[in-house]
Formats: C-alpha cells, structure tokens, sequence
C-alpha cells in the first residue's frame, strides 16, 4: 500500500501571499478554479493502491474540514487534514503524525509540498524508485542558473541517479538542478528523523556545551522536534546510495506569491486540455460569451454573452461579468462583479470586489516583479472609468481615481 502526505503549513508561512491569504488559506487559493492542494491530490488518485491521503498542517481545521470531505466522496479516498499544534518544519510535521501515517502499513510514502505546480508524475516516480532501491527519491528538474539559488540545489550521479551532494538556497552556485519538493520514501524516513532527534538530545545533554551551543540548541530551528527535511536530512544523507533522484521534463513552478499563482493557473488550464477537458468553458459568442483558451467557468457565475474571455482566465462561484467586458490573463474570485465595458488584463479580483463601468484593472504580467500584476484584495471597489496599473489594493478599499505602482494600505 502507499499513503500520500501533502505538507500545507500554516498561516505564519503565507506572507508573501498577501492580501489574498487574509481569509482564505493559501493551499485553498483556487488554481485554474480548483484549490491549490486540489491539484497534487488529483495526481494521487493515479497511484497504484493508494490507501489514503493526509495533509499535513498548522491551519485551524475547520478551514478545511469542507473542502476535505467533498474531496474524500468526489475521489472515492479517504481525505484527512491533520493539524499540528505549533510549526514542526516539514520532516517534523511528518514525524509528529507517525503513527497515524503507519496505520495502514504502506510499503511507501508519497510527500509533497502544496506550494508546488507540476504534472506530479508520481507513478513514473514510484517505478524508478523500486529501481534503484534507496530509501528514497527525489523529484527534480533543470532551471536557469539565475534562479536556482532560490530552491535547493543538488548534484545528482548521471548514471546511477544517486544524489551526490544538496545545499537548500545557497549562496554561491553549485547546479541548476533543483529540488522539486516531491518525494517518495520508505517508512525508513522515520528512524531517520528519529535519529536526528536522538542526536540533538544528546548534544544538549551535554555538560560541555558552550553558552552560544545551548543557546543555539534552545532556538526553533534547533529545537528537537524542529526537522526540516532539506537541511537536516537530504543534505547528510547524500552521497550515501541512500537518495536517488527522478528528473521531470514536464513543467513544474513554485507558488509563493499570487503572481505565481497566476502563471500556475495557466498551466493547470493547459493541462486540463488533455486531463479533465470537461472542465474548461467553451463559448459561441451567442448564448455563451466567446472564449479564447483556456478558461474556466464556475457554473454558477453569470457571463455575458457579449464578453469576451480568455487567454487564462478562472472565473469562481457567484461571479457577475456583464455586457461587453473583456477579461484576458486573471482571476476572477467568488461573488465579484464586473461591470459593463470594463478590461482586465493580468490581474486577480479578490472576491466580492466591483469593478465600475468601463474600469480596466491591469499589470505588465512581469511574475517575478512584486507590482508585475495588479491584485485586488477583497471586498474593494473600482469606481467608473478608473484605471488600476500594476498595483496591489487592500481590502475594502474604494478606489476613485486611477492609480498605478501602488500598494494601497
Ligand atoms: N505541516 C507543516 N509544518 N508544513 C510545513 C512546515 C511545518 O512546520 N514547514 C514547511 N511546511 C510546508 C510548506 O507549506 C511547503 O509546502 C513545504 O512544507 C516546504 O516549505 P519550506 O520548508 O518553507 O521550504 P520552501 O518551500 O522554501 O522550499 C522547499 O521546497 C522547494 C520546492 O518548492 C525546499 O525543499 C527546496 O529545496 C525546494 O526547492
């Protein structure tokens, strides 16, 4: 049997995604109209005798408790969301609900960051996993050299695949080959972070600790139950034919900024195209609003026939888009109400939020730029004809005159 674990973290790691994780946690931002952890728990229904599904946070559980038993009937899997009492880093986390994770006695553990957008081509990864025979594998793929430093970095044997060497975001260059955040392990995984624990008592049991050691040892990263899975276990165990890494050619990104989660809602609408084409709106410009690919239409939204929508929009629930509005390159989230005439273009509307007639709500769709796209938060208001550049707009404010490279607080 094989379990997945999907790591979801908690509030305090969703910064960068504000204002739009004020009310809605980040792993539930709807990507290409479907939640964020909606993605990597669909790839999971493609492996073979999957047991069960967990995700693995510090979110208050009621936030989705919702979202987890629709998932569980839709998937016909059992769907838990465990919450951890305070931050344990992402092998800690795992440690912590050890018990419960081993219940079924899966063979193999699937783990995966929910901040990740990729094919998650878990079965191929299982496969080469049972091949080479190591505890376990890594997910990787190639990115520009500029950008590598902001993941972990690891150099891999060509041959044998073997993981040779891993630094997490370091400072000078070692490769462009990057860690993913997508794993298959044993349950060997646990005595590992138990050992690491065990270590850590040890030395803090120490009589000759230096002051400096002591208080290094009391701070949370080296708290004993604090494990980070990059740092305190992929990086020691390299090098010993322990790791092993599958390299993907698919696409893959990491969602930390909502920017990002625009690009990736553009990917997963390309790959519903081939997955789940039933999902994507497909318009005739009569009853329906002309549609240029790939969109999604929650079914409840109402949509002129006279709009025009498309490339990479996701339209969410209750939405209104009225007469002539033209929407290219954005998220549109529930209850908003885009009025007559009004454009936009690189963009997310916060939920609830109005945009007037003949508004245009816009970016330059730069997505490694903080202003790159325009994002507003919920429940603001674009008066008539006003014009928003490039800017990020807190919630519930009314906007009256235009405004571009601004954060309005
Ligand atoms: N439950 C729980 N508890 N989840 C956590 C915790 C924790 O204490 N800490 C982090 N996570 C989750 C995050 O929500 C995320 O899904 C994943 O674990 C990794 O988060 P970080 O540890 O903050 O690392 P990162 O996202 O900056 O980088 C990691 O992922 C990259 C790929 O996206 C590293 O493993 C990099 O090497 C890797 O390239």
């Amino acid at each position: 049997k094989v379990v997945a674990v999907i790591m979801v973290g908690g509030p305090t790691k969703g910064t960068r995604f504000r204002p739009l994780s004020f009310n809605t946690p980040k792993p539930l931002f709807p990507l290409a109209g479907q939640p964020m952890v909606h993605h990597p728990i669909s790839a999971c229904k493609s492996i073979p005798n999957l047991a069960r599904i967990f995700l693995i946070g510090f979110h208050e559980e009621r936030e989705f408790a919702l979202y987890v038993s629709s998932i569980s009937s839709e998937l016909n899997i059992p769907v838990r969301y465990l919450k951890e009492d305070k931050p344990h880093g992402s092998a800690g986390g795992l440690y912590y609900f050890r018990d419960i994770i081993m219940e079924d006695n899966p063979s193999h553990i699937v783990l995966l960051n929910c901040d990740v957008c990729c094919s998650f081509p878990l079965t191929e990864m299982l496969d080469a996993h049972r091949r080479y025979g190591g505890m376990g594998t890594l997910l990787v793929i190639k990115v520009s050299a500029e950008s590598a430093s902001e993941f972990g970095e690891l150099v891999a044997d060509p041959v044998t695949k073997e993981l040779l060497h891993y630094t997490e975001k370091p400072e000078t260059f070692v490769s462009d080959l990057i860690n993913c955040g997508v794993y298959i392990f044993t349950p060997e995984i646990f005595h590992v972070i138990q050992d690491i624990r065990t270590h850590r008592e040890d030395k803090a049991n120490l009589h000759t600790l230096s002051s400096f050691e002591a208080l290094r040892l009391t701070t949370k990263t080296h708290a004993k139950d604090f494990v980070r899975l990059d740092q305190d276990i992929l990086s020691p165990l390299a090098g010993k034919k322990q790791l092993y890494t599958y390299e993907t050619m698919d696409f893959w990104e990491q969602i930390k900024t909502p920017a990002m989660s625009l690009k990736c809602s553009a990917l997963y609408l390309a790959q519903f195209r081939h997955k789940s084409p039933g999902l994507l709106a497909y318009g005739d410009g009569t009853k329906n609003p002309t549609v240029v690919d790939d969109v999604y239409i929650h079914p409840s939204a109402k949509v002129h026939p006279t709009a025009k929508i498309g490339p990479n929009v996701s339209i969410s629930a209750n939405v209104r888009v009225a007469a002539g509005v033209r929407l290219m390159d954005c998220i549109i989230l529930d209850d908003a109400e885009i009025q007559e005439n009004a454009f936009v273009k690189y963009a997310i509307v916060g939920w609830k939020s109005s945009l007037g007639k003949w508004a245009r709500v816009q970016g330059e769709g730069d997505y490694k730029t903080k202003l790159g796209i325009t994002i507003l938060g919920e429940a603001v208001t674009v008066e008539d004809e006003v014009v928003v550049v490039n800017s990020i707009v807190l919630p519930n404010k009314v906007l009256n005159i235009s405004v571009q490279e601004e954060i309005i607080l």
